[in-house]
C-alpha cells in the first residue's frame, strides 16, 4: 500500500503511521503542527517517523487546495488515504468554533476533491468520533442509533464528516469506512486528554478536576487497539461507491475514577481532586458496541485499562518527566 496519512504528527496519526511502515507499507504524511498543543511533541512523534524507509512528510495545511494539490500531484500514485486531521476535543470547540470548520469541514472536503483524481486510490479511512452519539442515552451506542443530537460543536463537524464522506461516495465511487473513535489513550497521547493531564496533575501535586456526576464514564480505548482496528478497516473494502461506519471502542465503559485510581497506584502519588460540574459539551458516559466492526474484520480490542496506563506510565516517566523522579517532580 502506499498510504497519504493526514494528521501523521499527531496522537493516532504518529502511531497509525509507525504500524503501516513497520508492515513495509509507503506513507507519506502531512500535518500543519499546528499549536493547539505542544508542538514540540509533534516534531517529537516526527523525529520517530524521519528515519523509517518507506516515509515522507510534509507540513502543509490540509484546507489549503493548492499544498494539498501540489503533494498529492506529485504522489499521485496513491493506494489508500487515512485521514485523521482535524481540530479535536470538545471543550475547545467552545472556544473557537471556526477552527474545527476549517480544518474538519474544509479539510475533509478539499482531501475529497484531491482524492477523486487519484486514479489507483483503493480505499479511505477516516476518523469520526463518538462524540457523534452525543445526548442519545441508549448503550451501548450502535452504528445503527440516530444521531441527530450533537452534545458538541465538535461533534457537528465529525457528524458533517460522515455526510460528506456519504455524498463522494454516492457521487464519485469512493469506498469509504468512517470509524468512531472511542477516547484513544497510550504512549504519545495528547496532553488535552485526561489520562496525560490527569498525570501531570498528579505528579506535579496540582488540583485534577473530575466532573461530578455518578455516571461519568468513557470506553477508554488503548491505542495499539485503535492502531490494529485502523488497520484492520483500511484492509476490509467496501464495494465500490460504498461509504460505511464503525465504531472502534473497546466495549468497555469505565468510570474515569477508575483512571485516576490507576494512575495514582502506577506514579505512586496521591491526586488533588477538584469536583467540578460537567461541562455541557461533555457528554456523561460513553460506551461502544464492536460487533459490527468484529464482524466486518475479526477485530477485538485486547489491551485492558491496567495494562495500558501501566504501559502509559511507562512512557510518561520515559518522555515527560525525562529522568526526573517523582519526588523532585512533585516539588515534595
Ligand atoms: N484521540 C481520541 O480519543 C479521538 C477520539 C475521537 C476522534 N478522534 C479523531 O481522531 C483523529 C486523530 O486524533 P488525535 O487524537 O490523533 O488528534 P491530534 O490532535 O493529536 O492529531 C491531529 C493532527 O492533525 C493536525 N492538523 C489539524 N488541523 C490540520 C490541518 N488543517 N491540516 C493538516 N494537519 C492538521 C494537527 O497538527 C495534529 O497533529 C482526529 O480526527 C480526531 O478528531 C480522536
Amino acid at each position: 500500500m502506499k498510504v497519504f496519512l493526514t494528521g501523521v504528527a499527531g496522537f493516532v496519526g504518529y502511531h497509525v503511521a509507525e504500524h503501516l511502515l513497520r508492515l513495509g507499507h509507503t506513507v507519506v504524511g502531512i500535518d500543519s503542527l499546528n499549536a493547539y498543543y505542544s508542538v514540540q511533541l509533534k516534531k517529537d512523534r516526527l523525529a520517530q517517523l524521519l528515519p523509517k524507509a518507506g516515509f515522507t512528510f510534509f507540513q502543509a495545511d490540509l484546507s489549503n487546495r493548492e499544498s494539498v494539490d501540489a503533494i498529492l500531484s506529485e504522489h499521485s500514485d496513491v493506494t489508500h488515504i487515512v485521514h485523521l486531521a482535524a481540530q479535536a476535543g470538545v471543550r475547545y470547540s467552545m472556544i473557537d468554533p471556526g477552527a474545527y470548520v476549517t480544518a474538519n469541514m474544509m479539510g475533509h472536503v478539499v482531501l475529497l476533491e484531491a482524492a477523486r483524481r487519484l486514479s489507483g486510490l483503493r480505499h479511505i479511512v477516516y476518523a469520526s468520533s463518538s462524540s457523534v452519539y452525543g445526548l442519545n442515552e441508549a448503550m451501548p451506542f450502535r452504528e445503527s442509533d440516530a444521531v441527530n443530537r450533537p452534545g458538541s460543536f465538535y461533534a457537528v463537524t465529525k457528524r458533517a464528516g460522515e455526510l460528506t464522506a456519504h455524498a463522494y461516495a454516492h457521487l464519485y465511487g469512493l469506498r469509504q469506512t468512517g470509524l468512531r473513535f472511542f477516547t484513544a489513550y497510550g504512549p504519545w497521547g495528547r496532553p488535552d486528554m485526561a489520562c496525560y493531564k490527569f498525570a501531570r496533575a498528579i505528579v506535579d501535586g496540582a488540583p485534577l478536576t473530575l466532573y461530578e456526576g455518578e455516571g461519568l464514564a468513557r470506553d477508554f480505548t488503548y491505542i495499539d487497539d485503535i492502531v490494529s482496528g485502523v488497520v484492520a478497516s483500511l484492509e476490509h473494502e467496501p464495494a465500490q461507491g460504498m461509504s460505511r461506519l464503525l465504531n472502534l471502542g473497546s466495549d468497555s465503559p469505565t468510570p474515569v475514577s477508575r483512571l485516576v485510581a490507576l494512575l495514582e497506584q502506577e506514579l505512586g502519588c496521591k491526586a488533588v481532586i477538584e469536583a467540578r460540574r460537567r461541562p455541557l459539551s461533555d457528554v456523561e458516559a460513553t460506551w461502544s458496541s464492536h460487533e459490527e466492526m468484529t464482524a466486518l474484520t475479526g477485530w477485538r480490542p485486547v489491551v485492558s485499562l491496567e495494562e495500558g496506563v501501566k504501559r502509559f506510565v511507562s512512557w510518561f516517566r520515559a518522555y515527560d518527566l525525562k529522568g526526573e523522579s517523582l519526588e523532585k517532580a512533585s516539588g515534595s
